[in-house]
């Protein structure tokens, strides 16, 4: 099975049909049903899938435990509504990167694994990288087995539920261990290739970001007879942080979004007696994401005050700036150029799993030009003939790396 083949098996997985997105979460059926996918079509590469404690897969080529393995791969989850590629473009490329390397008779000196990390974009429990911060130790596990998801399910109950020993979940150095490198492939989440005339690039670094989620208070009253000046509507405030946040962004060269905003009780006819709201911010540096966000709460605070109502900030997730290793990235780029391709470097605003784990072993990206740049959304998208580019500059740096 070659890439295309794989890629239109778990395509119409987890899809709307009224939207065209994917609402792929964390441990639901969608999900189950990605996971399936990804244990057959292993099995079709002669490949072992294991889950780790924390609900990652592995599917190995050999296995050593010497700590040399090359692993790569991304994860099946979506946000809502998201595209068919950030995440599964990684793991189908690497699968046919892997099926490419086997065909040609390569023989690895090393073990070769794809990986299948769990929660990525936090859409279900709200940390973003939640299967790679298990594994590396970046989140308590009493803490993450806390979360809750939108219905009020514990991210224990959803394991569980699924099948899963949630009482196992945490840091795993024994499987870290035996990874000497990851090499991420996944879809570019912007236009710098497209500009460039690149199909395939090199990641520098991602900038450090994070979830703030932002509690306005007021009080719940009637909307048709309660005069201006009795509100405590905790609308307001929050409409003036949302302009606040893009101000805020504009002024420290980063960026800043409220994408995801709950009402309550949420009728048409009643003022809110509260408002959440998640702000995702940002920036080249810390000292400018620091910021942003600190501008960010000031206003928030200033306007909760101003309206009559109270406003409380909790950090969700928050990801230092990464900067991937170099070594690993020379060598990336060596491999590449030795079969012809020139793969510019480029840094990123949005989170991988690869960031996460860099911080315990080499890690580095490969991106696959997305000509409109769009992403997070059902119009992201990558030619076939670059998601085949992406497939050879992957199935390159894995001989490479994992050569006799
Ligand atoms: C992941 O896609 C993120 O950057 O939010
Ligand atoms: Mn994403
Ligand atoms: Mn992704």
């Amino acid at each position: 099975m070659g890439f295309a083949e794989m890629w239109a098996e778990l395509l119409p997985v987890g899809r709307d049909e009224r939207t065209g997105g994917y609402r792929r979460y964390s441990w639901t059926e969608p999900d189950a049903a990605c996971r399936a996918w990804f244990a057959r079509t292993a099995a079709t590469l002669d490949l072992a899938t294991e889950c780790d404690r924390n609900g990652n897969l592995w599917a190995w080529w050999g296995r050593s435990g010497e700590g040399s393995a090359v692993v790569t791969g991304s994860h099946l989850d979506s946000v809502p509504d998201g595209g068919a590629f950030d995440g599964p473009l990684g793991i189908v490329s690497a699968f046919a990167a892997v099926g490419r390397l086997r065909s040609e008779g390569f023989r690895p000196g090393r073990p070769i694994g794809v990986a299948a990390f769990i929660e990525e974009e936090g859409a279900r429990f709200g940390v973003a990288c939640l299967g790679s911060r298990l594994a590396t130790g970046a989140i308590d596990p009493a803490a993450a087995l806390s979360l809750r998801d939108g219905d009020g399910i514990s991210l224990a109950d959803a394991m569980t539920d699924a099948g899963r020993d949630a009482a196992l979940i945490g840091r795993d150095d024994a499987l870290l261990a035996d990874v000497g490198a990851y090499v991420e492939l996944h879809i570019e989440q912007g236009r710098a290739l497209a500009g460039l005339g690149a199909a395939v690039g090199i990641a520098d670094g991602i900038w450090p970001h994070g979830r703030w989620r932002l509690d306005f208070a007021g009080r719940a009253d009637h909307a048709g007879t309660t005069r201006l000046s009795d509100r405590s509507d905790p609308m307001l405030p929050y409409a003036a942080t949302v302009v606040a946040a893009r101000q805020a962004a504009a002024e420290c060269d980063g960026l800043a979004t409220i994408g995801k905003v709950r009402a309550d009780p949420g009728a048409a006819n009643a003022i809110c007696s509260a408002v959440h709201a998640w702000l995702d911010a940002r920036a080249p540096d810390e000292a400018s994401l620091d910021r942003l966000v600190g501008r960010v709460i000031e206003a928030a605070e200033g306007a909760a005050s101003q309206h009559g109502t109270r406003m409380h900030v909790d950090t969700e997730s928050f990801t230092a700036g990464v900067r991937f290793d170099a070594a690993l990235r020379q060598r990336m780029a060596g491999a590449l150029a030795a079969t012809g391709i020139s793969a510019p470097v480029l840094a990123t605003g949005a989170g991988h799993d690869a960031g996460v784990l860099a911080a315990k072993i080499p890690a580095g990206m490969l991106f696959v030009r997305n000509p409109t740049g769009v992403s997070h959304s059902p119009a992201e998208h990558a030619e076939p003939a670059d998601c085949e580019a992406g497939v050879a500059a992957l199935a390159a740096v894995l001989a490479d790396l994992a050569g006799q």
